[in-house]
């Protein structure tokens, strides 16, 4: 069991009030608050060791290197990779999709082939697909759900009986909850010769994830999740699969030799992904969030925001005319739901000023909300540092928004 005071203290911008109220921040599946030991290394990081990686024989330059490539070591150890080669800093989840759409996509997609994503992917895992199969003459196919917002097993039957090229998943939805097997179906996928990549951005934060256990082709997720930085994130691959991709940004950083008169020959495996200077600072700061999270317990963590999910259903079930979006019995603490007759900006707007921060809308999953015939849901999310008496002032807020709309 964690304990929430101990860990709120670890989170300055918590402390603060919105709008004349305590912040009771709800918003954790948008982009994760911060803890000291993420800013403070990303500070001393700025403040003591910042030059360029992999540039430099002087000392500062491979004191960076070092910090840098230890935190890249971390993040291997947090998903449990084969090798540290294996995991490609990136962007963000977005960055680390499109790398693998233009990179592998472009090289093994061709016309008539088959995508395969879900109905339930986030807008990040569609679109670049979406960009693919057009370029190369391809067609995406979409497993469709059922309303409790599980996949139908049988529409994915159907969808690998078309010999699909590429299964693109998520494995926790960011709008609904769900968790989805990916380890049976990756193994299901990979059967009729697919590839397989998972989107981890909702379930890196939630619960510990083992990619060699899963082994899907490509796994992803993104640090300001994850309580680390934005602009940084990660992509895992298997070590062959990447080492036989081209690759996709070209410049400083991924080169082995470059001639004007020879060409240009590649770094081999993490670099060949990484052109540029990298965000340093970010990967720095993401490798101490997933100690920090290591440190209070993945587990507990997930655990936690359960017991916290599963008090806000039962109080805000008490809202009539609520119904909640989302309801499979296997799923994350993440709440979102809809009032008859009220607009969820509507919620959301009168929320606000009670000091509580949740997200309305689409949620990047506008796919989803054709599904359900919504233009959009009110979405509490939650991450290790909210407490039950925040699940109270949310239900409270709610009861009060609604009442003032009818
Ligand atoms: N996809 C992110 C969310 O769920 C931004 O809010």
């Amino acid at each position: 069991m964690l304990n929430p005071a101990h860990i709120r203290s670890q989170f300055p911008i918590l402390s603060r009030e919105m709008n004349g109220r305590p912040l009771v921040y709800l918003d954790h599946a948008a982009s994760a608050q911060k803890p000291v030991a993420v800013i403070e290394a990303q500070r001393e990081y700025l403040m003591h060791l910042h030059a360029n990686v992999h540039r430099g024989v002087h000392s500062l330059s491979q004191q960076a290197t070092d910090a840098f490539e230890k935190a890249r070591e971390t993040v291997r150890r947090h998903l449990n990779a084969a090798f540290t080669e294996e995991i490609i800093w990136t962007a963000g989840a977005t960055d680390a999709i499109n790398l693998v759409a233009q990179s592998w996509g472009r090289t093994h997609i061709n016309a008539g082939d088959v995508i395969v994503v879900t109905r339930m992917e986030h807008h990040a895992n569609i679109v670049p697909w979406q960009m693919l199969a057009e370029e190369r003459g391809a067609r995406l196919e979409v497993v469709e759900i059922h309303e409790t917002g599980d996949l139908i097993e049988a529409d994915f039957q159907v969808k690998l009986k078309m010999n699909p090229k590429l299964v693109a998943l998520l494995h926790v939805s960011n709008t609904l909850g769900t968790i989805n097997d990916v380890k049976r179906w990756t193994r299901e996928a990979q059967e009729v010769g697919a590839k397989v990549l998972v989107d981890g951005c909702q379930s890196v934060p939630h619960m510990d994830v083992d990619v060699q256990a899963i082994a899907s082709d490509f796994y992803v997720f993104s640090g300001h999740k994850t309580y680390g930085p934005t602009g940084i994130g990660v992509l895992y691959g298997k070590k062959e699969l990447l080492e036989s991709m081209p690759p996709w940004r070209g410049g400083g950083e991924m080169i082995d030799t470059v001639s004007f008169e020879k060409g240009t020959t590649y770094a081999g495996l993490p670099h060949k992904f990484e052109a540029g200077t990298p965000h340093i600072s970010g990967a720095i700061g993401l490798g101490v969030a997933l100690d920090w999270m290591r440190g209070v317990g993945v587990k507990a963590i997930g655990d936690h925001e359960n017991t916290l999910g599963a008090q806000a259903r039962q109080l805000l079930g008490k809202v009539e005319g609520l119904r909640f979006i989302g309801t499979s019995e296997d799923k994350t603490g993440v709440v979102s739901f809809v009032v008859d007759g009220v607009h969820p900006y509507d919620i959301g707007t009168l929320l606000d000023p009670m000091g509580i921060a949740v997200r309305t809308g689409h949620h990047c999953t506008q796919p989803l909300m054709d599904f359900y015939d919504i233009p959009g849901t009110v979405r509490a999310s939650f991450g290790a540092y909210n407490t039950l008496q925040e699940v109270d002032v949310l239900a409270a807020g709610v009861e009060r928004a609604v009442r003032m709309l009818r």
